[in-house]
């Protein structure tokens, strides 16, 4: 394993009852917007969805005025025009970078212990803290391999990718003031990319619950309906 160790980080989605936080979203999508967007592409993702709650819950007029700001082929007008909140954020294949969509998913943190995976159970799959890993990772080293420039980072498996540290502290300046370092625009980021890759998490673990509150008072329910049927018998 050449990828370097993982930290987990306390989201607020962590857990049976975490929540995506609707601030954080909001500056992850700001980070993406300003800064990931000019190489990578989201294209599984519908404008519309921004306005959910629960999700980065923007008002319809918000959701309308930042589609605007994309262009989207239109395969029946055979030409681009700016985006309407039911398209999906374009994908960019501008340099080759991979489309975002799902990489919070398809990724993980955690292999521990011994390859088991056991850690996953305790901490998720960890597919938001690797890209947080991914982009706090660069050592400063870079090398030129048949034409390409790498960059040395921890977290890559491998150790060199082609992409370059797209952050450094103070890059942007969030709306509600809150700290700019890499770190924290890291962690906004790839939790913007949780919540894209799955927006129904909440929905999901409420269902879990239900779920399992209902097997168990099934479950009291036949222990005791036993009970009093054999009761006479015994
Ligand atoms: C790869 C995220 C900005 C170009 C990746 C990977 C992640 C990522 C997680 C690794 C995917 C994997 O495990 O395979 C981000 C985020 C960004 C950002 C969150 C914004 C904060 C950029 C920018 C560029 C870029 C601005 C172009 C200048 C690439 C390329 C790769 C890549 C070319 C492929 C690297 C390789 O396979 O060696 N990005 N990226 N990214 N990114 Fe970015």
């Amino acid at each position: 394993d050449s990828g370097g160790h993982i930290e987990n980080i306390p989201f607020s989605f962590d857990g049976p009852f975490g929540k995506f936080d609707q601030n954080q979203l909001q500056r992850g999508l700001q980070v993406y917007t300003e800064v990931c967007a000019a190489c990578h592409g989201l294209r599984q993702v519908a404008f519309r969805t921004l306005a959910d709650e629960g999700g980065p819950h923007y008002s319809e007029d918000q959701v309308k005025a930042y589609a605007s700001n994309y262009d989207v082929f239109d395969p029946e007008l055979d030409d681009t025009r700016s985006a309407i909140p039911s398209d999906k954020f374009p994908a960019n294949t501008a340099v080759g970078a991979p489309d975002l969509s799902l990489m919070a998913k398809a990724r993980a943190g955690f292999h521990g212990p011994s390859g088991l995976g056991i850690n996953q159970l305790l901490y998720g799959i960890g597919g938001p803290e690797y890209i947080v890993a991914v982009l706090t990772g660069y050592t400063g080293e870079e090398k030129t391999q048949a034409g390409v420039t790498l960059y040395e980072n921890t977290a890559f498996p491998g150790g060199w990718i082609s992409m370059g540290p797209p952050l450094e502290d103070g890059l942007l300046e969030f709306a509600d003031g809150h700290q700019n370092d890499t770190q924290h625009m890291s962690e906004d980021v790839a939790a913007f990319l949780m919540w894209a890759a799955e927006p129904k998490m909440m929905a999901r673990k409420w269902l879990g619950f239900v779920s399992l509150f209902f097997l168990g008072l099934l479950a009291v329910l036949l222990y005791l309906t036993n009970k009093k049927l054999w009761a006479p018998i015994k």
